[in-house]
């Protein structure tokens, strides 16, 4: 069996920058209460007309120029969004006929902010067992299409945008571990419903309860630390780089301790992304990538939690 070793990144942002003093116009808000609670200070946010797969496109072409890939090379579309352009086909075919791929297996994953690292541990089994050489595994969103923007407590969170990775199979060692994990028991926690407001939902907007998520998320990411060092007989410095979810940035924060790691071992995107979703980890591959800081042959785990609730991580060797 080969191994499924990343063979390029990419990543793509909308043009429109909005800053925490742009929502205090809006919505009652300061730009010193949400940078103090989540260290984001600024989102981009899609054009109208601008869609998820648009987002995902432009992100898909540059991480198939990086691993030097034809599209038709590509044997597996996955996206993960939890922000379809529609409710079907899914994003994956979309993007799959934007890319002039025709035939080989394309469908989206559905696991809110963990939707990425879902998407690439299935991508790697794929690989793994034979099925797929070469997979495309994007994360993309435009959560903007449904954040309540009348809410303070949650639309000062998230922005868009879209990272991909193609990954191949390969006689080095890539991937090394995924772990995912979900307990729907939480599912209120934080949703999107579509169930009509009659029945006590709002609809078609985020709502969460940001005080209940902020701490299962940090004893679910303890935990999830811990069983990843574990399965892969790994110490903590053994990690080289950390891509965690960029949703707060005192929760990395509390991860990167439970780990022994200083904040510069850690990829930091949430100041200028906000929580983008699916599209956060990939985004901030790719920025760590390009940026010289991830080098190849570095260990990087990458852990996400979201809505659910979902959460899990992948360990690879770069
Ligand atoms: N500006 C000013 N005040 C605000 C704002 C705002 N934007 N939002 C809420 N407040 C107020 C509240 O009304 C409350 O006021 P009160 O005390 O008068 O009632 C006060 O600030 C404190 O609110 P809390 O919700 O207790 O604030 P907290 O410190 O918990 O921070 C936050 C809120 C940032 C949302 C935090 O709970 C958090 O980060 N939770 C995790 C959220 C998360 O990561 N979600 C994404 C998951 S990923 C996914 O699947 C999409």
């Amino acid at each position: 069996m080969s191994y499924a070793r990343v063979l390029g990144t990419g990543s793509f942002l909308p043009e429109r920058v909005v800053t925490n003093a742009d929502l205090a116009s809006t919505v009652d808000t300061s730009d010193e209460w949400i940078v103090s609670r989540t260290g984001i200070r600024e989102r981009r946010i899609a054009g109208p007309g601008e869609t998820t797969c648009d987002l995902a496109e432009r992100a898909a072409r540059q991480a198939l120029d990086a691993a030097g890939c034809l599209a038709s090379e590509i044997d597996l579309v996955i996206v993960a969004t939890t922000t379809p352009d529609r409710v079907f086909p899914g994003t994956a075919c979309l993007l799959q006929e934007r890319l002039g791929i025709h035939g080989p297996a394309a469908f989206d994953v559905q696991a809110v902010c963990t939707g990425f690292v879902y998407a690439l541990a299935i991508a790697e089994k794929f690989i793994r067992t034979g099925s797929a050489k070469r997979a495309l595994v994007v994360g993309a969103e435009t959560m903007s299409r449904i954040v309540d923007w009348n809410d303070r407590s949650t639309c000062v969170l998230f922005g868009d945008g879209a990272g991909a990775v193609v990954v191949g199979a390969s006689d080095e060692q890539g991937i090394l571990s995924s772990h995912l994990h979900a307990d729907g028991a939480y599912k209120d926690l934080l949703t999107v419903s579509t169930e009509t407001p009659e029945r006590g939902a709002a609809s078609g907007r985020i709502t969460m309860r940001g005080n209940e998520v902020f701490r299962m998320a940090v004893t679910t990411l303890d935990a999830l630390v811990g069983e990843t060092l574990a399965v892969n007989d790994l110490k903590k410095a053994d990690i080289r780089w950390l891509v965690p979810h960029q949703a707060n940035i005192r929760i990395i924060a509390a991860t990167a301790k439970r780990l022994g790691m200083a904040m510069d071992q850690v990829i930091v995107t949430v100041d200028r992304h906000g929580n983008t979703s699916a599209a956060s980890i990939p985004l901030a591959f790719d920025s760590g990538v390009r940026d010289g800081r991830i080098q190849r042959g570095d260990v990087v785990l990458m852990e996400a939690f979201g809505g659910g609730l979902t959460w899990g991580s992948v360990l690879l060797r770069y």
